[in-house]
């Protein structure tokens, strides 16, 4: 066998899911050298620290600019993935970028573009994908067991823990909906299950925030687009949820309808569930967010990443992590969304929430320019 040279891989952000994925790397076989960056010095040399990292900086252009580098994660904060996926781009890395791509369409459609000039193959971090329920439900939609779709419908609950925690690094929430954040990921998820065929022709949706709008965000967004075809979609999400309520983190329901069949799933995690007098803190736990609120029933694996045995991750984010690894180091196709996949989630959660502002129903496609202006003037 011939000897491979094993991998460079920097880490722009070592948050919750930079350290999450950095970790995962210290064990793969094929990657040699690993760098990190982030602006917050202490997190950073933590992780350093704790994987005994090759090398680290608070500004992640030295990190790309880095001769071992071969491939970047991008874990920034979710508003802060352009600079440093420009800046690898044009470095020629291979690229895991966490979604959403951008929080501005039309910087979404620069990134999108930058990664074709530059011909890398990139992927975006809809984690979901890997879990072994939907791959099958995929595979029976693709081998025409519920026949040509008719109607779809998505169902996402959050426990209001997560979106206080996401938003708690940046004042300027403007575009940190639920549906740019947080709905995204059953946005993919529908997408990617219905497939090629569903391609939205309009979009009528409705928002909400009665509770979340003191955190400069909506409580809710549920809309629905119309396909090509006339196939129906009801894609929903309310991340207001209270503190108490025993799902920590996701909650989903998707049903599929199609001529022959239709597939159903039940994705709440009820199916475990833990009551205990001890109080149970966030699952999602980033750097510096303060819950006040104990909850004493948890439904167990409601975390989308997955959960910790032994002191190391279990669960999608894993499976996501380490076939990237196999797609880089060995060529290996993947389920991976593509930047381009990227790009489209955002713009169509972006059209929800031009739709929900105007009440109005959205012709799509819609080009970035019209988009952006519509939802700032
Ligand atoms: N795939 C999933 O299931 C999943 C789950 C949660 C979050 N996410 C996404 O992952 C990303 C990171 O989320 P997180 O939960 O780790 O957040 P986090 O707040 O824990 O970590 C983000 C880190 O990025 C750092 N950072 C911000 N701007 C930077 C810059 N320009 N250069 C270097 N470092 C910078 C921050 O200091 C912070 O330490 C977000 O885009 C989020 O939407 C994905």
């Amino acid at each position: 066998m011939s000897e491979k040279k094993e991998l460079g891989l920097a880490v722009v952000g070592c948050g919750v899911v930079g350290r999450m994925r950095a970790t995962l790397a210290k064990d793969f076989p094929g990657i040699g050298w690993i760098g990190l960056s982030d602006i917050n010095e202490r997190v950073g040399r933590q992780l350093a620290d704790d994987l005994q990292a090759d090398y680290f900086t608070t500004n992640f252009h030295e990190l790309i600019e880095r001769p071992e580098v071969d491939a970047v994660i991008i874990a920034t904060s979710t508003w802060d993935h352009v600079e440093p996926t420009l800046a690898a781009a044009e470095r020629g890395a291979k690229l895991l970028i966490e979604k959403p791509l951008a929080t501005d369409a039309r910087e979404s459609k620069m990134v999108l573009d930058a990664i074709e000039k530059a011909g890398v193959d990139a992927v975006v971090g809809y984690t979901q994908r890997f879990r072994r329920r939907f791959l099958v439900v995929k595979d029976r939609i693709v081998s025409g067991q519920i026949g040509d779709l008719t109607a779809a419908v998505t169902r996402a609950f959050m426990n209001r823990m997560a979106p206080t925690g996401e938003v708690r690094l940046t004042q300027d929430r403007r575009f940190l909906t639920p549906m740019v954040v947080s709905g995204t990921h059953s946005l993919d998820m529908c997408l990617w299950l219905m497939g090629d065929a569903a391609k939205p022709v309009s979009v009528f949706a409705r928002s909400t925030d009665k509770v979340m709008n003191e955190l400069g965000t909506k409580d809710a967004t549920f809309g629905v687009f119309t396909m090509e075809d006339g196939t129906i979609w009801s894609m929903n999400i309310c991340w207001a949820l209270p503190k108490e309520w025993p799902g920590a983190v996701y909650g989903l329901e998707i049903g599929i309808v199609g001529t022959k069949g239709v597939i159903d799933i039940e994705d709440t995690h009820r199916d475990v569930i833990l009551a205990t007098e001890m109080p149970q803190g966030p699952a999602y736990n980033p750097d510096g967010l303060e819950i006040d609120v104990r909850r004493h029933v948890d439904f167990l694996t409601s975390f989308p990443p997955g959960d910790t045995y032994g002191g190391e991750l279990w669960g999608p984010l894993r499976e996501e992590t380490n076939s990237w690894f196999q797609r880089i180091y060995n060529n290996k196709d993947t389920p991976h969304a593509t930047a381009a996949e990227g790009h489209r989630n955002l713009v169509l959660t972006m059209a929800m929430d031009l739709s929900a502002k105007r009440g109005q129903e959205l012709e799509l496609p819609i080009d970035p320019d019209t988009l952006m202006d519509g939802l700032m003037e």
